[in-house]
């Protein structure tokens, strides 16, 4: 199996061809992921190249954590600790609601840590688990091989994730999952990736919302000393997301387009963002899936503002 370092296949190729290999398990785990993801992620596992850690950052029940392992295993690679899995592991209305009966019965700051045990157990020796929140988490510096994200849910977790992990991405090596970035709710993840992307090389993005990328040189710390929200700003935000759009194509162009309209509400023009989803309703319509409950959130959070 080859590594990342020499892909020359597009990702979706290596996502359709990974999927009917999936270990019954990794179909079978509670995941917020989709099944192109699991994929994705065991095809990091199988095609690891031991250059460096994985990042496994924001593992709900383990789901990403299982597929990653798995892949490692099914090649047999990997060793002890490899797989450093951030989250809470705690129920919270905001991330873990509406994902499955069994979280749903239990109480608000019940923990997840024993569904997680329970799910990620055949591989538990390669996995460092960090539980708590990831802003008092510090990375030590070592290289970092695969940085799959999926925690990034505030600007001021994205700019801990860059700051901490970005410094570490191994040049001609690296592969990043930005599992928010194809996703009208974040659109700092996008913007991230579009200011750093002289440096980083676009590799596809799979569904539901992953963008993958590799590494071509790591960020120069001029590049990363930047504040996401203040410094970049609205006007340059919004290109960067058109950019963005115009570079996933397919069903990312809508979703991508949409995120617009969240970043002008993320700057109180509330009315812009508005226009912006009217414009892009009137524009992609219903062509992607779930985009119309898309349209209702957005708007629904525009007019409470
Ligand atoms: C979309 S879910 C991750 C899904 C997971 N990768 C899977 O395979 O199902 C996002 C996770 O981020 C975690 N999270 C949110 N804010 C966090 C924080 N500040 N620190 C650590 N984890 C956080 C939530 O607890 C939630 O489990």
């Amino acid at each position: 199996m080859r590594a990342w370092t020499d892909i020359k296949t597009p990702v979706d190729d290596l996502v359709q061809g990974a999927l009917p290999q999936l270990p019954p398990g990794v179909l079978a785990v509670l995941s917020m992921l989709s099944y192109e993801e699991r994929a994705l992620l065991f095809e990091l596992g199988r095609r690891f190249d031991d250059r460096g850690a994985i990042i496994d950052a924001g593992c709900f029940l383990g789901g990403s954590t299982l597929s990653l392992a798995s892949g490692l295993a099914a090649a047999s690679k990997g060793r002890p600790g490899l797989i450093h899995s951030y989250d809470l592991l705690r129920v919270d209305p905001e991330h873990t609601a509406g994902y499955s009966a069994e979280i749903d019965k239990l109480r608000v700051g019940d923990s997840l840590r024993p569904l997680f045990e329970q799910n990620i157990a055949a591989h538990r020796g390669l996995i460092s688990l960090h539980e708590g929140n990831i802003l008092d988490e510090r990375w030590p510096g070592e290289p970092i091989e695969v940085l799959f994200i999926d925690v990034c849910k505030s600007w001021e977790i994205n700019a801990h994730v860059v700051a901490e992990f970005f410094p570490c991405l191994i040049p001609g090596t690296s592969v990043i999952v930005q599992q928010d970035l194809v996703h009208w709710k974040y659109p700092w993840c996008a913007i991230v990736m579009e200011h750093l992307a002289g440096d980083l090389e676009y590799l596809g993005w799979t569904w539901y919302a992953s963008s993958i990328w590799r590494c071509r040189a790591t960020p120069s710390v001029d590049l990363l000393d930047v504040d996401f929200r203040k410094d970049i700003g609205l006007e340059m935000g919004l290109q960067y997301l058109r950019r963005a759009a115009q570079r996933h194509t397919g069903w990312a162009v809508p979703i991508l387009e949409l995120s617009r309209a969240t970043l002008m509400h993320e700057f109180g023009e509330d009315s812009s963002a508005s226009a912006e989803v009217d414009r892009v309703q009137a524009e992609f319509g219903c062509s992607v899936p779930y985009i119309v409950d898309a349209y209702a959130a957005i708007r629904d959070v525009v007019s409470r503002a």
